[in-house]
């Protein structure tokens, strides 16, 4: 694997799930792959889980990891070619990211969706250019349309605590009160659909991803209809896609919480949900610390698909 970026990436499901499978029963069981390579994790967003896992990871195959917050002691960085550089920002990503390429091995990136310009957000600029520019593998740490290394987490952690072979797998909106992006729900939906499982989404209307994220998943507008005979609920907030309202929140509804009347429509649910979450406004107090949710399984997880996604760039190398 030179990059992972997308589910395209990984190649047959079942065989990276056994993989990953493998390394969480022993972890350190490859860390001559990264003797001497260098991971350098760029950062244009906050992180807990993504820095701490995929640092962890690297550790465990035996690299050296370089952590950069962009907004937090590097020079504040132009991203527009033909821009005048006559403002705050002194040094433009176009030089930056092959210097960059020149102290390390491997390249992760984090960079959200902007919410001004649609098209761009969803050309996927930033991590498209390290891609291009940086001479090195490039792996994404959620970029501005998917986060990978999260919806292979949660395919694993589905894989453990499944209890049927084709479980129903309810992706459900749920009220926040910033704009956040549809990154998580759209890479969720895009793994899911390469499953066999019964997989639908739930979102209030004006809500709808894009189609290509959607897919095959049949769309509710009703939650509790969705949430009928659920095997997973997983609840995440996203703004709205559509135009005009690209961006947006267009909804704060609570009546789309989480909660234990509505985990009881379910088969008795597993709850999911990327973190961080919002308590009492993606789900209640009681659903998150029931012995049903699988929130910190899924975050530990986070270790192992990034360990498998190194492990892979690394054999390649
Ligand atoms: N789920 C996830 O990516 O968490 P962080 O934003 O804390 O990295």
């Amino acid at each position: 694997m030179r990059n992972f970026t997308s589910v395209n990436d990984i190649g047959d499901l079942r065989g990276a799930v056994r993989e990953a499978l493998e390394v969480k029963a022993n972890r350190f069981a490859y860390k001559h792959l990264g003797e001497n390579r260098t991971l350098l994790m760029i950062f244009f967003n906050s992180s807990l889980r993504t820095r701490l896992s995929t640092q962890k990871a690297a550790m465990n195959l035996g690299m050296n990891v370089i952590v950069l917050d962009v907004n937090q002691g590097a020079w504040k960085l132009e991203t527009e070619r033909g821009v005048i550089m006559d403002g705050d920002k002194p040094e433009h990503l176009l030089e930056a990211i092959p210097v960059m390429g020149c102290y390390c091995d491997v390249i992760g990136v984090r960079s959200f969706a902007q919410f001004v310009d649609k098209k761009k957000d969803y050309s996927e600029e930033i991590i498209n250019q390290f891609i291009k520019y940086s001479g090195k593998p490039v792996f994404s740490m959620e970029a501005a349309t998917r986060h990978p290394l999260q919806s292979f987490a949660d395919l694993i952690t589905i894989e453990e605590y499944k209890r049927t072979e084709r479980p129903k797998v309810v992706l459900t909106w749920a009220p926040h009160p910033k704009a956040l992006p549809q990154a998580v729900p759209n890479s969720f939906a895009e793994w899911m659909n390469r499953t066999d499982y019964d997989f639908v989404i739930a979102n209030p209307e004006g809500y709808d991803l894009a189609p290509e994220f959607v897919g095959k998943a049949k769309v509710y507008h009703n939650q509790d209809e969705a949430l009928r005979g659920a095997d997973f609920v997983y609840a995440k907030n996203w703004s709205a896609f559509e135009d005009p309202n690209y961006g947006k929140v267009l909804s704060t509804d609570r009546s789309w919480t989480i909660t234990t009347e509505k985990m009881a429509l379910t088969n008795d649910a597993y709850f999911m949900h990327c973190l961080p979450v919002r308590r009492n406004m993606i789900v209640s107090d009681d659903v998150i610390e029931s012995p049903r949710s699988l929130v910190i399984p899924e975050a530990a997880n986070r270790e192992i698909s990034a360990e498998v996604v190194l492990k892979r760039i690394l054999e390649s190398l």
